[in-house]
């Protein structure tokens, strides 16, 4: 692989996405590391390049055209290197969310509101210039640090007609969107990002193991299609019990498969998100058939702790308040002998309780 010479290849970033490598470098004259993104070009010319570049809407030309915003990734540099095409931007050291959702069961609310507001702000700028993303997951999501999360990887992103629509170049078939799928639409509009986006959303907040059984269920194609165009898969009943009806509502009305009741544009999610007050964290620590352990935050540090068994099919739980000086049981969350419906009848009022 030939690299530009002031930079020195230090380690390969990722290689198994759908376009090429990308790879940590340094840059020998401004001292400074760059992830460089090699697009394979597949027999083409830097004459055939410099035309694709000139009609087309090219990844690198997308990242320059939307450079303002702090929620996308900083673009350095295009160059045409055989054997492709790269693009140099700054490099996110702690890596993509999709990394976060491999090491943990599921995100904290906190984070992800963070992350939607962040990922949001990235989709309103593009999408007031004109380009539709189109390719909304974790993996596309980089961590600049805990408050700011960049929109990255305009590889399928386009751009719009006069009448807000554009083409779809290639889409991950999980975050399909229905009207795509059914037909309904041929083409993608700012409706297509958000509904992206809440499949997004509901991979964060239930985990990727979660969506994954869901979707190993529907292993045949033709069955999955079905699914996503009647609005089945992501199942929109089916939340972990610690996420809160609020936080549900904007998902759901992300993924709605009428048109008419999705969101219609990035700026009437922003503002649900606006109304949103989170005041507590929950975190799981530990997650078996039989039990759970949840810890809970505030701002002053660990408030809440959380620990649920089952003993012969009986649910028991056990709630605890932290206070700087002492811990004791909050004895109307605590519960002996529950049958598995009331069981999750009494998480569901302690999650809503602490939100
Ligand atoms: N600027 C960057 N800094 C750090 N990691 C990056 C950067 N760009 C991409 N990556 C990592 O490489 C992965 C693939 O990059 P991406 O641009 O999404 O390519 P693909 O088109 O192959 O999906 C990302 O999920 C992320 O983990
Ligand atoms: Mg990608």
């Amino acid at each position: 692989m030939q690299i530009p010479n002031k930079l020195k290849f230090l380690s390969k970033i990722s290689s198994d996405g759908n376009f090429g490598d990308v790879l940590l470098c340094e840059n020998t004259y401004l001292l400074r590391k760059e992830a460089v993104k090699i697009i394979p070009i597949k027999g083409k010319t830097e004459k055939d390049i410099a035309k694709e570049l000139n009609d087309n809407l090219f990844e690198s030309s997308v990242l320059e055209y939307l450079r303002k915003s702090q929620y996308i990734v900083d673009i350095y540099d295009a160059e045409f290197i055989k054997p492709g095409f790269s693009i140099r931007m700054e490099f996110l050291e702690n890596g993509s969310v999709q990394d976060i959702l491999n090491k943990t069961i599921f995100l904290p609310t906190k984070q992800i509101v963070k992350i939607s507001e962040c990922v949001l702000h990235a989709l309103e700028h593009a999408h007031t210039k004109q380009i539709l993303h189109l390719d909304i997951k974790p993996g596309n999501i980089l961590i600049k640090n805990e408050n700011i999360y960049k929109l990255s990887d305009f590889g399928l992103a386009n751009i719009k007609n006069k009448d807000g629509s554009s083409i779809f170049k290639k889409i991950y078939t999980a975050h399909y969107p229905p009207e795509k799928l059914s037909g309904q639409k041929k083409e993608a509009d700012e409706q297509s990002d958000i509904y992206m986006l809440g499949v997004t959303l509901y991979r964060l907040l239930n985990g990727n193991s979660y969506f994954s059984e869901q979707w190993d269920d529907f292993k045949n194609k033709k069955i999955l299609k079905e699914q996503i165009i009647f609005g089945k898969f992501p199942d929109r009943k089916k939340y972990l019990p610690h996420v809160h009806s609020k936080l549900k509502r904007i998902i759901n009305k992300c993924l709605n498969i009428d048109l008419d009741k999705r969101y219609k544009n990035v700026r009437e999610v922003r503002n649900d998100f606006g109304k949103l007050k989170i005041k507590y964290d929950w975190a799981i620590k530990e997650i078996s058939q039989t039990s759970q352990h949840w810890e809970c935050y505030n701002e002053d540090g660990l408030f809440l702790e959380l620990i649920t068994e089952k003993k012969s099919d009986l649910w028991e739980i056990s709630l605890k308040k932290y206070t700087k000086k002492s811990k004791s049981n909050v004895s109307k969350y605590c519960h002996k002998n529950l049958k598995q419906s009331d069981f999750y009848k009494k998480l569901a009022l302690i999650f809503n309780e602490y939100f």
